[in-house]
């Protein structure tokens, strides 16, 4: 039987990353895919004849080793619209409308959110995203929820649901009673800063001709055979020597198995010798939020004829954020907006339709009526995905960053795990998927059996 030097299993950014680096420096790589498609979290799809991109697709100026592969694969960027005033519908549904960072709330509140800001900044000076573990305070700031956390910091209820919107549902995309401080301050410290999460113009500055899914389609297309799809690995068989991949009753053999899966879905195959229990214990601790991405298509961006960007804040509205996301070059107009944890939850239980009708609804809370109307209206969908599970990715329980952080890097025998959601800088994102890919191939590239 033929052996491998490593056998990646998963296209997603991280895999295909990992696969190139190893294949560039003359390894023998396969890469085992168990969808019909590569890119994982990243898809474009065509819908009423525009392209809409269902998963991830922002770029942010800190995001450098994805921003060296769009150099390196010549795929080019372009800026969110961003010109004109943006709104804030405030707690009683009001829309607001404002122009640079500062939200239209009394000047009290704008003084607490800016001084919460930088709370948020100091602690996460003080973290090495690679290593939240450590942090001076982790272990206190481990065992308190976000929300518990906030709570003991303000009194002023508008800037608490404004921070807590940008960590809760905008990033984690979890209820913020159901992730620790330390994890917000990884968040924070995963993007340079939390000034930079709460900056939309930087956080959410550029996209890609093309989509996003153009990464790990230019990565596959360099790899060729070397991946496969609609190989659902379900077996992994190892032993200090190496390992036999298991898809469709087939035994791949290959000395080293990297599992470029997110935490919850190394669980899916079944590993013998059973990985040892506190690996098995940490990736039960880990779970993805939960957001729904919904984008709908005018036939004009009417809101930039009103002198509005698109950009729009809601902490208690059902879609709590919106962005102009016109497509590059296009005629018609686009927003994206987001519907997440509990709010996602709700929406979930109601059928296609009043989902929709309350979502525009939403919508038009921001922009007036016009929003009720889209050509095309377009919901990603990847909590009905198995593969997937939700969106944007998976994160730690109260308490489990700090337990068992630390294990969901190490290798276990010729296995080595990895994915955007276990990284440092770009934590979630598909910079951290890229620079995960890389460390796992320069980790197996200086091993003494396959560097040489
Ligand atoms: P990913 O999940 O992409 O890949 C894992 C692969 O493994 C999948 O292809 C899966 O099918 C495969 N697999 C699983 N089990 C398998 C098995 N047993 N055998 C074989 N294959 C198996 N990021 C960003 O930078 N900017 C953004 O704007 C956004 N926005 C955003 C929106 C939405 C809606 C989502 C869902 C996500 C984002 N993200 C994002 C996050 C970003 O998309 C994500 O962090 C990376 O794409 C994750 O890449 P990975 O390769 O780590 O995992």
């Amino acid at each position: 039987m033929k052996t491998y030097d490593t056998v990646v299993v998963g296209a997603g950014a991280t895999g295909l990353t990992c696969a190139w680096r190893l294949a560039e420096a003359g390894q023998d790589v396969l890469v085992l895919e168990a969808r019909d498609r590569v890119g994982g979290r990243l898809r474009t799809e065509d819908h009423n004849g525009s392209d809409f991109e269902i998963g991830g697709q922002w770029v942010s100026p800190d995001q450098e080793a994805l921003i060296a592969l769009l150099e390196e694969l010549g795929l080019e960027t372009y800026s969110r619209f961003r010109e004109g005033e943006s709104l804030y519908v405030d707690a009683a549904g009001v829309a607001r409308r404002f122009t640079g960072e500062d939200l239209p709330v009394e000047e009290q509140t704008a003084k607490e959110i800016d001084r919460l800001i930088g709370v948020v900044d100091d602690l996460a000076a003080q973290m090495d995203p690679d290593r939240p573990w450590e942090h001076p305070q982790a272990a206190e700031l481990d065992a308190v929820s976000f929300a518990q956390w906030l709570d003991a910091q303000t009194t002023d209820a508008e800037a608490r649901d404004n921070i807590a919107l940008y960590l809760g549902p905008a990033m984690l995309t979890k209820p913020t009673h159901s992730f620790s401080a330390l994890t917000a301050v990884l968040m924070s410290a995963s993007a340079g800063s939390f000034t930079h999460l709460v900056d939309a113009d930087f956080i959410l500055d550029k996209r890609v001709v093309g989509g996003l899914a153009s990464v790990p389609a230019a990565l596959a297309e360099r790899l060729g055979e070397r991946v496969r799809l609609s190989a659902d690995v379900t077996h992994v068989d190892w032993s200090e020597s190496g390992a036999v991949v298991t898809v469709d009753g087939e035994q791949i053999a290959t000395r080293n198995v990297v599992l470029a899966l997110p935490p919850t879905h190394v669980r899916r195959i079944r590993i013998t010798p059973e990985l040892p229990a506190e690996h098995r214990h940490a990736r039960e601790h880990q779970s993805f939020g939960l957001v729904i991405k919904v984008q709908a298509e005018y036939d004009t961006p009417f809101w930039r004829e009103a002198g509005r960007s698109g950009t729009g804040f809601g902490p208690w509205q059902l879609v709590h954020e919106v962005y102009d996301n016109t497509l590059h070059g296009k005629e018609t107009g686009t927003l994206v907006g987001f519907v997440s944890d509990l709010n996602a939850d709700a929406m979930g239980r109601l059928s296609a339709d009043e989902r929709q009708a309350a979502i525009l609804a939403s919508l038009a809370s921001y922009f007036g009526d016009a929003a009720l109307t889209p050509r095309t209206y377009v919901e990603s969908d990847w909590q009905h995905q198995e593969l997937t599970g939700g969106a944007y990715a998976t994160s730690f329980d109260v308490g489990s960053l700090t337990r068992w952080g630390a294990k969901l890097h190490e290798p276990v025998g010729p296995i080595r795990f990895g994915s955007s959601d276990i990284a440092g800088h770009g934590f979630q994102h598909v910079d951290g998927a890229v620079r995960m890919g890389t460390r796992l191939a320069q980790q197996l590239l200086e091993q003494p059996s396959l560097g040489s």
